[in-house]
């Protein structure tokens, strides 16, 4: 009976939530920057009203050599333009000029039917994907709990999953830019997601570096064409639209049983993959060691979360919750205000309004197992014993602090000072003003 009330009463408050003038679950919470329009054009492009007329292709052409001289040589350098039937400006953008596009990857459908089906396909697979990518930046909670100047960029790499550009960049649309490493670390690299830092560490990225500019990248990303693999080569094998078909360990965020049934046939995917080049039962265990750097990893991290929940339930966690601005979004969307300790009971939590103890725990998952776990994935030792021992140091740390948290008294009589430095700053008044 009471879901009867409570399903409707859902739907209408996402839909409510996502009618302001962003988009996304905060819709509400926070406007649009103009750059927003080209990252996703189908919720944000407005057209430019200065230029007004129909024009055929050719017309395009003449006037924009002058316009955007750089864009038309990067077009006649393409495929595109070579094709026998040229595929023209106005193919991608429209004709008329008061009411043009910017071409989604619906647009790049028209006629790349394939690409274009596996591309949205992997959203069976779940997240992290690619076809996912806009609506998972724009549902963090992170993404409106953070200033406004902190997040904008979250998009430009998110855009992956709006527009066709993001590995064979515009306007030269080349397949064989798509399958170099390059292609990818522009988004690819930093601390939550070090692959950059990794493959060029392994011995496959140092083979690439020295030799890579004299293989032939017209050739499709296919066994025997390659003599060490990119990172293309590795995740969209044989040129499949598709990075999240053979995930198993994913971002990294949670401990998963890697024998599971459907994770078996994931890890037999890979395996055939390193057969390419290597011994069939030689891959399976490199494979294997990189499940054991996890185990060890989740081990460590388990401790940590527990000596944490352990001194939450005490009330001992210093500034407690009440001591602290609230999390913006939280204020409007949650009842409960508590710590929030571990990814899973919150984004915000990791990245924001963290007290020192917690601040180690998150270097520990944030820096340390990502870290860790893509030195392990992508062949890199130096990696994974870098930050194996980053987080040996932050699991003691924290050891040492809940021991002086569950003893000292002395530190929660500054409340007062602490409720004031907490309180006021661009992360609270600020913030919450200006997204
Ligand atoms: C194969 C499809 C395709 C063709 C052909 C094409 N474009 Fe684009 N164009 C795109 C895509 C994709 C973007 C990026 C969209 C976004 O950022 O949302 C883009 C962006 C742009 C932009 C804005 C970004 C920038 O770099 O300045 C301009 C201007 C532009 N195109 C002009 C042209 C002109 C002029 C031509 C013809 C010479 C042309 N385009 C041909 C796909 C195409
Ligand atoms: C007579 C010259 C002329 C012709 C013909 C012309 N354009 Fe443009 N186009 C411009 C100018 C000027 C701008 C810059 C307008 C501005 O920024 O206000 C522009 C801007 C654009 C943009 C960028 C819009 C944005 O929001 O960033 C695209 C895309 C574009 N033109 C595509 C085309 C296509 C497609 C055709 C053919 C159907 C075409 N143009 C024909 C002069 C022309
Ligand atoms: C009107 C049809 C049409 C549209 C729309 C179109 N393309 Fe193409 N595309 C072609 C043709 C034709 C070729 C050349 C095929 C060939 O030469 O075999 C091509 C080739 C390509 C290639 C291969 C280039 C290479 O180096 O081998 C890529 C990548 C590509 N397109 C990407 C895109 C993207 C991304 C979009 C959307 C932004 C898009 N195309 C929109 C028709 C189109
Ligand atoms: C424009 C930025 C951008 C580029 C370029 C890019 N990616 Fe990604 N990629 C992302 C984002 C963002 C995500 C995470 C999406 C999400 O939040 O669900 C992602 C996720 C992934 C995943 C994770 C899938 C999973 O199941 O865990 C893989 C693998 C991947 N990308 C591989 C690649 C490869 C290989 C290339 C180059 C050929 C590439 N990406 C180029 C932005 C990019
Ligand atoms: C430099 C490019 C880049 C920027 C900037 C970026 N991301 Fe990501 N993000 C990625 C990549 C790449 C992944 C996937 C990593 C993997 O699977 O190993 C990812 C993963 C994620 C995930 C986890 C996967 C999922 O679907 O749940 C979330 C959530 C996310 N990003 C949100 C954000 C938000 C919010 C911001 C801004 C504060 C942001 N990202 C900024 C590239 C970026
Ligand atoms: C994550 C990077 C990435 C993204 C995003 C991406 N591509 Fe590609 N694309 C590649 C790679 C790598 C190749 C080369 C595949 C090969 O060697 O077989 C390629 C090749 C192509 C080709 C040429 C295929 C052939 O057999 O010649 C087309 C067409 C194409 N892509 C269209 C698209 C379209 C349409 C989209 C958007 C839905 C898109 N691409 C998005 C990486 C990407
Ligand atoms: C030799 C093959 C290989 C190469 C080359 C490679 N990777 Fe990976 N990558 C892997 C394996 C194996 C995993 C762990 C897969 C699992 O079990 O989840 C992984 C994990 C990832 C993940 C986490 C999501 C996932 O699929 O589990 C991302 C994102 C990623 N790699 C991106 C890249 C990027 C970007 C490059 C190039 C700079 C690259 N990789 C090069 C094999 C490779
Ligand atoms: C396109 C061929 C190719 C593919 C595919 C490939 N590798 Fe490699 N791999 C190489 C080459 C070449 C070397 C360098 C060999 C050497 O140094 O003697 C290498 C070296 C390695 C090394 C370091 C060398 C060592 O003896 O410890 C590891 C580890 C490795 N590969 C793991 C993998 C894994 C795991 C996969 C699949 C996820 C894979 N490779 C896929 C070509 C490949």
């Amino acid at each position: 009976m009471i879901s009867i009330i409570l399903v409707p009463l859902g739907f209408y408050y996402v839909n409510w939530s996502k009618s302001g003038e962003g988009a996304g679950l905060y819709s509400r919470d926070w406007k649009p920057d103009e750059v927003f329009a080209y990252w996703n054009p189908d919720d944000f492009y407005q057209p430019v009203k200065s230029v007004v007329g129909v024009f055929k292709g050719e017309e395009c052409i003449n006037c924009h050599k002058g316009v955007t001289p750089g864009i038309v040589k990067d077009w006649q350098a393409s495929r595109h333009s070579k094709a026998d039937k040229k595929v023209f400006c106005s193919d991608c953008h429209g004709d008329n000029h008061e009411n043009l596009h910017m071409p989604t990857p619906k647009v790049c459908a028209s006629c790349h039917t394939v690409q274009h089906q596996q591309f949205v396909d992997e959203k069976r697979y779940g997240f992290p994907s690619h076809a996912l990518a806009m609506e998972r930046a724009l549902d963090a909670k992170h993404f409106v709990d953070k200033p406004k100047a902190e997040v904008t960029a979250c998009l430009q790499c998110h855009s992956v999953a709006t527009k066709c550009d993001s590995c064979h960049s515009r306007h030269k649309f080349s397949a064989a830019e798509a399958r170099r490493p390059e292609a990818c670390i522009t988004c690819h690299s930093g601390p939550p997601h070090p692959d950059d830092e990794t493959y060029f560490n392994s011995a496959h990225g140092q083979l690439y570096l020295k030799e890579g500019d004299q293989w032939d990248w017209s050739k499709p990303l296919k066994k025997g064409n390659y003599p060490a693999p990119t990172c293309a080569y590795c995740h969209m094998d044989e040129g499949k639209h598709q990075v999240a078909d053979k995930s198993i360990w994913k971002f990294g965020l949670k401990q998963i049983n890697p024998l599971s049934s459907g994770n078996e046939i994931k890890r037999n995917k890979w395996i055939k993959l390193c057969s390419d080049c290597h011994d069939k039962n030689w891959s399976a265990q490199q494979l294997k060691a990189m499940d054991a750097e996890r185990k060890k990893t989740w081990n460590k991290l388990y401790q940590a979360e527990a000596i944490l929940k352990d001194l939450r339930s005490n009330n001992n966690l210093f500034p407690s919750t009440e001591l602290r601005p609230p999390y913006p979004g939280d204020t409007k969307h949650s009842l409960i205000q508590r710590e929030r300790i571990g990814f899973f009971e919150g984004q915000a939590s990791a990245f924001y309004n963290v007290s020192p103890i917690e601040r180690d725990y998150f270097n520990m998952w944030y820096f340390g197992n990502l870290g860790a776990y893509k030195g392990s994935a992508h062949g890199d030792n130096s990696f994974v014993k870098k930050w194996h021992a980053s987080m040996d140091e932050n699991l003691k740390d924290i050891k040492i602090k809940a021991e002086q948290l569950q003893r000292s008294e002395k530190i929660k009589t500054n409340t007062k000072i602490i409720k004031d430095i907490w309180h006021k700053g661009e992360y609270t008044e600020f913030n919450q003003e200006n997204n």
